[in-house]
């Protein structure tokens, strides 16, 4: 693990919680984490706590996240949140790509390109996910879907635009689904993950992306695999709406290199 690289940790609330249980949790959590710490910590509450949560944390190191962003700057897009919107009420990180977008809602590549091109470009900063699918694993296409969706993703852009970019392995299989990727599945992932960008990019530039894994992510599994080589945190959702078991994630990077 690079010492350059301070990790991150960020909880996807996902479609969960109501205003009075995110205001407590980030209350609470903003007490928990400590001004010195070495992680960075974030929250992705649902687009309508955005503000109150934003609020509640303010002048914290805790980042807020939204869970989503539209392609438009702005406009006739009824339903849709524009990412001036998102850092209007404070959200410094925006989700990207998540597997429940892409595979539940539909989301295409090349939506998922725009997005992540019009959220750099207001500088908002993206956690891009990426990931296969049970059936892509077992079929032996982990390699080209997780590549495939990093190219497309990344497709016309510079280093120099990439800086504010944090990517999220996140295999669609152990998202929600109390299954975890081994130790080695990670290893092999993100490794092939720094290769590509040290070859499409520069190699200083792949030794400094952060590089999360997301799925399942539990107190109890957090500090093997946050010491995992290459991980770089974890994208956190079921364990991320109590205290009790986000915290102990959030100091897993710490434990792991004390
Ligand atoms: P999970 O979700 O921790 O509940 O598996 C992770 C995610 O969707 O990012």
């Amino acid at each position: 693990m690079s010492s350059q690289r301070v990790p991150i940790v960020a909880g996807n609330w996902k479609m969960n919680l109501d205003r009075k249980r995110a205001v407590e949790l980030v209350c609470r959590l903003r007490e928990s984490v400590l001004a010195d710490s070495r992680v960075e910590v974030g929250v992705a509450p649902p687009f309508p706590y955005l503000s109150v949560v934003a609020e509640s944390l303010h002048g914290s190191r805790i980042f807020v996240a939204a869970q989503n962003l539209h392609w438009e700057k702005e406009g006739a897009c009824t339903g849709e949140v524009s990412a001036k919107m998102l850092l209007d009420v404070g959200c410094s990180h925006v989700i990207v790509g998540h597997s429940e977008r892409r595979h539940v809602m539909g989301e295409s590549a090349d939506a998922v390109a725009r997005k992540l091109d019009l959220a750099l470009s207001v500088g908002l900063k993206p956690i891009l996910c990426i990931g296969e699918t049970i059936e892509e694993r077992k079929g032996a296409r982990t390699e080209e879907v997780v590549l495939g969706q990093l190219k497309s993703a990344l497709k016309g852009h510079r280093a120099e635009d990439l800086q504010d970019l944090v990517l999220a392995y996140e295999p669609v299989w152990a998202i929600g689904t109390g299954l975890n990727a081994s130790p080695e599945q990670i290893r092999e992932v993100h490794a092939l993950i720094r290769r590509w960008l040290a070859e499409r990019f520069l190699s200083t530039f792949a030794d400094a992306m952060r590089i999360q894994y997301g799925g399942s992510v539990k107190p109890a599994n957090a500090a093997e695999l946050l010491a995992v080589e290459g991980v770089d945190g974890a994208l956190v959702g079921g364990a991320s709406l109590a205290l009790e078991t986000f915290l102990p994630i959030v100091q897993a990077p710490r434990v792991v290199r004390a």
